[in-house]
């Protein structure tokens, strides 16, 4: 980016004013602010300066300074700072600023700065012979899907090509550029696909649309059963729920028929052995006897009489 400083004292006018419009908007713009904030409208105040003289003038900065009671040094930072501001004469018919960033580049945006250089001057900010005309180029404007594109004013024009830019400014030049569509120039929507629609062409109709009609309510009192649709979907066997026992262990079935051969046990239960010191299964409790004690119970010898 080039240094960016005032114009040369040969074109600085000796003052500056708004006309009898933009003194309206002046006065309405610095009442939008509370006491003591006026300093927000520098900025809608020198955009309006430029709209009405074309550029920003040194005498512009200091009236806006004074108006909003502001140090020189404060408006001269903004109005040095933000590339929209021009610092010096432009064509008074139309100052074409060409995006260059990658996009815009990569489709042919030094064509269209070749177009500015043959038809108005080599170098950017100079205007042409008649003063009509300036060009610049321009970081992006933020219409990239449409590029190579141009910004004149506050107009983009979008998607063209070293011929219709040509056009354009031939147009501009002969004073009738408010006739130029502005926007995309090779007929496309928008920013819509050159041609029509790409992709999402399949005609699917959706599951479900807000517009089916709803379920009808069940009945009040009526017994509505549980939803599964948060279930997991599970086919192994040992869920099923259709079974009444659990399926004997093949490893069990074939201890228990060991076990029946020897005699050592009349029982085929697969239960789990009972816990140490429980209750043995089926035989009944000694009087006295407390579940899980296999000793006697110690009792306290009775102490004579007369010890404490
Ligand atoms: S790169 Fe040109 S508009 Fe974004």
């Amino acid at each position: 980016m080039s240094v960016r400083r005032l114009a040369e004292d040969q074109f600085q006018p000796a003052s500056f004013a708004f006309n009898a419009e933009n003194t309206v908007f002046e006065a309405a713009t610095i009442a939008k602010y509370p006491e003591g904030r006026q300093q927000s409208a520098v900025i809608p105040l020198l955009m309006r300066a430029q709209e009405q003289d074309g550029w920003v003038t040194k005498a512009t900065i200091e009236y806006v300074a004074q108006k909003l009671s502001m140090p020189y040094i404060r408006v001269l930072e903004v109005a040095t700072f933000y590339t929209q501001f021009q610092l010096k004469p432009v064509g008074t018919r139309a100052h074409i600023q060409v995006c260059g960033t990658t996009p815009c580049m990569l489709r042919g945006s030094d064509e269209l700065i070749k177009v500015c250089q043959h038809k108005i001057h080599h170098d950017p900010f100079h205007t042409n012979a008649e003063g009509t005309l300036s060009w610049e180029e321009v970081e992006c404007q933020g219409a990239c899907v449409n590029a190579p594109m141009v910004i004149i004013f506050k107009d983009a024009y979008e998607d063209l090509t070293p011929e219709r830019l040509e056009q354009i400014i031939d147009e501009f030049e002969a004073g009738k550029g408010a006739d130029v569509p502005v926007g995309p120039q090779n007929g496309r929507h928008l920013s819509a696909p050159e041609g029509g629609a790409l992709t999402l062409l399949d005609d699917i109709k959706p599951v479900r649309t807000n517009l089916d009609p709803k379920p009808a309510p069940a009945a009040e009192g009526a017994s509505v059963p549980p939803a599964d649709a948060g279930h997991p979907k599970d086919t192994a066997p040992e869920t099923d729920k259709s079974l009444k026992t659990p399926v004997t262990a093949p490893k069990a079935a074939a201890k228990n028929a060991k076990e029946a051969e020897k005699g050592e046990s009349t029982t085929t239960s697969t239960k789990p052995a009972a816990k140490r010191g429980s209750k043995a299964e089926g035989a009944p409790a000694a009087e006295g006897a407390v579940a899980g004690e296999d000793k006697p119970k110690r009792t306290r010898k009775a102490k004579p009489e007369g010890e404490a």
